[in-house]
């Protein structure tokens, strides 16, 4: 579905925003998948069309609804969301808010896998999916102007993310501590920290709409100098 972007100070620019998890197919019923509602990189998408950004959310399988205003493209597999990322490009600014799975499996079966009285369990060799955000992160013509990454880890947050940033080189990433005890997964609120090449800011938790308005607002100041 194409939008017509609202006036704001964003118009004329090209966001790009994963969101979800993706799910890599075991056989025609059983897949796995990592822990993702969403809920935070839906809001950014929302957040970044309510600035006049047109948006493309490229999402995996979740149950909230799709954000008024942007065109969703809807992929299962992390191999299927780095080709529509690829397909989705130029863009002047990446949010790559998708829980992809690390590995899927090397060879998903056409067939349903049965059980088979006295038999073994099945094993499953798995392979490394590509990583989307460090593939667009690498320079190059094509490389969105402002890359921002995600983090969600359940120790050492800041250091862990901190050499994330570095590792997968993109401009911006944004850490949060998604162990059980945080409850911010698949909760309403997000406790986060951006991660600069400047340093490292902690924000408050906020409302996952909140969070998703503040980093548009900082990427708005980042490409224009201005605030909303
Ligand atoms: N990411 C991606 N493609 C992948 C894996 C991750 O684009 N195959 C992106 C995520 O969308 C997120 C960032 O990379 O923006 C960090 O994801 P994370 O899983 O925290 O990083 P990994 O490098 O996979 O490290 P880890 O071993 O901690 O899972
Ligand atoms: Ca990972």
């Amino acid at each position: 579905r194409q939008w017509t972007p609202k006036p704001g100070p964003l118009a004329g620019r090209h966001a790009l925003v994963t969101s979800g998890p993706t799910h890599e197919p075991i056989d025609p019923v059983r897949y796995i998948a990592n822990r993702s509602s969403g809920r935070q990189g839906h809001a950014i998408a929302a957040a970044l069309a309510a600035l006049g950004a047109r948006v493309t959310l490229i999402a995996g399988p979740v149950t909230v609804p799709d954000p008024l205003g942007v065109s969703v493209v809807k992929v299962e597999t992390a191999a299927q969301m780095l080709s529509a990322v690829q397909v989705a490009l130029p863009a002047d600014i990446a949010v790559l808010a998708a829980a992809v799975a690390d590995w899927r499996v090397a060879e998903p079966q056409v067939g349903k896998i049965k059980k088979q009285p006295g038999a073994e369990v099945p094993a499953l060799r798995l392979i490394p999916n590509p990583d989307i955000l460090a593939t667009l992160s690498q320079p190059g013509p094509a490389r969105p102007r402002l890359v921002i990454g995600f983090a969600a880890e359940t120790d050492d947050v800041i250091a862990h993310a901190i050499a994330k940033r570095l590792r997968k080189g993109c401009d911006w990433l944004i850490a949060n501590d998604v162990s059980p005890a945080s409850g911010v997964m698949g909760g309403a609120e997000n406790e986060v920290h951006l991660i600069t090449a400047a340093g490292v800011e902690d924000w408050p938790r906020l409302p996952k709409d909140a969070v998703a308005a503040r980093l548009a607002a900082r990427i708005l100041q980042e490409l224009t100098g201005e605030t909303p």
